[in-house]
């Protein structure tokens, strides 16, 4: 099976309509989609996914925020998605992302900071379970 990775558009990008600024960077740098939607997180489905955030300080912040307006969720395969994907988002924390970088580019705010992305193949595939049924992914 190819690697796989889960990658969102917070409610805060999709609010400032960078949902195509997003789509056009990932297509040209020719990576592929093979599934995506946009749906409104509910807190049941937030909880699950924030998981290991539970009990952190800003958990109930995170909670809140990421049920707070639609997002756009989406899977991307081939190989060495996971580590490219997190690249392209750049670092967490939007103040020490890289240029270039979605976080880098587009973000000021450690919780309102565009996009979500998988740290591992591990948390990609529990993630993408989370999000779609395997119907919905229509890779090879
Ligand atoms: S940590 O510090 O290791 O738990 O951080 P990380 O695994 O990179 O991701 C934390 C996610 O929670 C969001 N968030 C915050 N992180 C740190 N500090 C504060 N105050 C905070 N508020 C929200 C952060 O955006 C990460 O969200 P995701 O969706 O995983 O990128």
């Amino acid at each position: 099976m190819p690697e796989q990775t889960f990658l969102m558009i917070k409610p805060d990008g999709v609010k400032r309509r960078l949902v195509g600024d997003i789509l056009i960077k990932l297509e040209k740098k020719g990576l592929k989609i093979v599934a995506m939607k946009m749906l409104q997180i509910t807190r049941e489905l937030a909880e699950i996914h924030y998981q290991e955030h539970r009990g952190k300080g800003f958990y109930e912040e995170l909670i809140k925020f990421i049920t707070s307006g639609p997002v756009v969720a989406m899977v991307l395969e081939g190989e060495g998605i996971v580590e490219i994907i997190r690249n392209f988002a750049g670092k967490t924390n939007p103040k020490e992302a890289g240029c270039g970088t979605i976080r880098g580019d587009y973000a000021y705010d450690l919780t309102q900071n565009v996009v979500h992305t998988s740290d591992s193949i591990v948390s990609a595939k529990r993630e993408i379970i989370n999000f779609f049924e395997k119907a919905e992914i229509l890779g090879k």
